[in-house]
């Protein structure tokens, strides 16, 4: 069994999962909404992802014997001003969770779990990609700004994002 205390940073953490697909699918569906149709697909590839890690926790609770808690998930903003401030938003929400990650390796380690802490190494580099390609995609932004038909072309490359089962889940599957 988990601690007590690394076991409700862990629904808290499912929950922020959650509110994270659920923040960009709302930019998913913002984006639609102004015509951007490719910038939409890759935030619901994105919302795809996040409840593919909620989901990678709480199957991690099951496998130690320990209950899943769905706590409420809190409102998100419906609209923003730019593909920009969309991205820069992501980032700023990745690096957030990057150190609520970070803050349950602390615990983990604190308790001497070693099969958290051997759980949470995905999560850890998972964290490096989330941070790199939300930086990826404002330098991308960035190097189409003011030019409407650079932004036509972007749209179509994020058209071709593509979902793949993140691999904790797809394992588990074999
Ligand atoms: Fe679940 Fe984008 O980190």
């Amino acid at each position: 069994m988990l601690s007590e205390k690394l076991q409700t940073a862990i629904n808290e953490q499912i929950n922020a999962e959650i509110w994270s697909a659920y923040l960009y699918l709302s930019m998913s569906l913002d984006a639609e909404t102004k015509g951007l149709k490719g910038v939409a697909n890759w935030f619901y590839v994105q919302w795809q992802e996040e409840l593919d890690h909620a989901r990678i926790f709480m199957n991690y609770l099951n496998s130690r014997d320990c209950k899943v808690n769905l706590l409420p998930i809190a409102e998100v903003r419906t609209s923003w001003e730019s593909v920009m401030e969309m991205f820069q938003e992501t980032l700023k929400h990745e690096r957030k969770v990057t150190s609520m990650i970070n803050n349950l390796a602390a615990i983990a380690a604190e308790d001497r779990d070693f099969a958290s802490s051997n759980m949470l190494v995905w999560f850890i580099n998972e964290q490096v990609e989330e941070e790199e390609s939300a930086r990826d995609m404002i330098f991308a932004t960035e190097s189409v700004e003011g030019n409407k038909y650079g932004m036509y072309q972007l749209d179509k490359e994020l058209a071709t994002r593509t979902y793949v089962q993140a691999s904790p889940l797809a394992n588990a599957a074999e």
